[in-house]
């Protein structure tokens, strides 16, 4: 039995080559709004108020640069794989062609935590802010209907059965991810669209109600707990908002369907982390400087930092931007997800009916529908909490991996063509795989035993079945 058996590069190449199953119909351009479809959610429009008001204070300006500067290093190692590598399935063909199939099977297996649970996380927060915008036209969601299972919902008195919209959002992706990759990418194109304009709006509008005092002290000083202002505050804050840069890694799981992966990817990746840095940095920078850092710790930060902006008018815009943009991110981690089981069932780690593609739509629609199934049900009983604790965990060991396996392939494979080379790799991979690490011990022991049971569930399933079914170890 050999875990260590590795797929090369060279077959990968091949493979992405003659492998026609899914329509390679994306742009530069699509894939960077895909990223960005991905990226703008819950973080920018939820926590910049919550660690604001409870960690750094205004510097949740540093605390945006901080986990952008992470994820920069970490996208700059995905770019290179993307681009080398331009098959779905993202950090699990890439952890395949470097470290082996054991380890590519727990990046496969991470990735769940990442992709599926990013959507269960995010579907639980889109039901929330449609419930309170349906309340402001009076339209009102049932209480039983309303929140997870045993939650009472805002402004109910008996807790929730069901959340009936989270699995109505979930339901309306999976339909549109089955119907074709293209459609989803101009359904995306156009919810991106919305979702920028509503935050450039409150950038232009918000601006000049900035008054400079609420800026002093910049980092309040810390209260005695760890992680309450003062540095630890600014570097607690880093590992929270990191929540709000998931996804731009999520455009590698579409390499396969993208025109010309090997200049696209390194676009489409890197150009939509920089663009949602800078928004990020001016939307904190302007909330944080309209109103005292200490009123915003509620659920709708931005739309109340607008209101005391004297814009009034936007905040039901807002809503819809955030209604807009948290299902442009369920969707694209729903693809993500789905091309990443599709991955691992072509490599007879997965049941082959995973795989199965539409023979109209060319999408992998079983996985699509078992996956959008699987998520809706978790979606309608979990709360945020519980869910979104591990997403962050998971994507954060996922670029550990990538920014290792990036410097073993060039150490092991120097002469690869390479279209896109991670600049300085040597420090920037190195540096990537730190920073995250960093990041992942600044979560809680709670977080890390869920992550630990759920790879002790991966691994058995592992050697009850995919060591048996990997076509590698049979061609071998
Ligand atoms: N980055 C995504 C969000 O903030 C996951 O919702």
């Amino acid at each position: 039995m050999n875990l260590l058996r590795r797929k090369s590069v060279t077959d990968l190449q091949t493979e992405a080559l003659t492998d026609h199953s899914l329509k390679r119909a994306l742009g530069a351009l699509n894939l960077t709004m895909l990223g960005i479809g991905a990226i703008i959610g819950t973080g920018i429009f939820v926590l910049t108020g919550t660690v604001a008001a409870q960690n750094a204070g205004p510097a949740v300006v540093l605390s945006f640069v901080l986990a952008g500067v992470a994820s920069i290093f970490a996208a700059l190692c995905y770019s290179e794989f993307a681009s080398l590598v331009p098959m779905a399935g993202s950090a699990y063909t890439y952890g395949y062609a470097t470290l082996g199939e054991l380890i590519a099977w727990i990046i496969g297996w991470d990735l769940i935590l990442e992709y599926a649970l990013g959507a269960v996380t995010v579907a639980i927060g889109w039901s929330g802010y449609v419930v309170s915008f349906l309340r402001d036209v009076d339209i009102n969601v049932p209480c039983s209907l309303a929140a997870a299972r045993g939650v009472v919902a805002p402004q109910c008195t008996t807790p929730a059965v069901f959340n009936l919209p989270a699995v109505i959002i979930i339901a309306i992706v999976t339909t549109l991810l089955v119907i074709g990759i293209k459609e989803s990418a101009n359904v995306n194109n156009v919810i991106v669209f919305i979702k920028v304009a509503v935050v450039l709006l409150f950038i232009a509008a918000a601006a000049h109600a900035v008054n400079p005092a609420n800026w002093h002290p910049f980092i309040p000083p810390n209260t005695g707990d760890r992680g309450a202002f003062g540095w630890t505050g600014v570097m607690a804050g880093a590992g929270l908002v990191f929540f709000a840069y998931i996804g731009f890694d999520a455009v590698s799981t579409a390499a396969q369907e993208a025109k010309n992966p090997q200049k696209d990817m390194p676009i489409g990746i890197i150009g939509s982390l920089l663009i949602c840095t800078v928004l990020y940095i001016l939307v904190s920078g302007i909330a944080t400087g309209v109103m005292s850092y200490k009123d915003l710790n509620v659920p709708d930060p931005i739309a109340v930092a607008a209101d005391h902006a004297g814009l009034g008018w936007m905040s039901s815009l807002i809503k819809l931007g955030a209604i807009a943009g948290l299902s442009s991110v369920i969707l694209v981690m729903l693809l993500g997800q789905s091309r990443v089981f599709y991955s691992m069932a072509r490599d007879g780690l997965l049941p082959q009916f995973v795989n199965k593609v539409h023979p109209r739509f060319q999408t992998p629609y079983i996985t699509s529908i078992v996956t959008g199934i699987a998520v809706a049900i978790v979606a309608s009983l979990l709360t945020v909490r519980e869910a979104g604790n591990l997403v962050s965990i998971g994507t954060l060991l996922a670029f550990v991996i990538v920014s290792i396996g990036v410097v073993m392939l060039r150490v092991r494979e120097p002469n690869l063509p390479r279209a896109f080379k991670t600049p300085a790799v040597f420090v920037v991979a190195p540096l990537g795989a730190v920073s995250a690490a960093y990041l992942m011990v600044s979560l809680p022991w709670t977080t890390w035993r869920r992550l630990i049971i759920w790879f002790v569930v991966g691994i058995v399933i592992y050697f009850v079945y995919g060591v048996s079914h990997s076509k590698l170890a049979s061609k071998e």
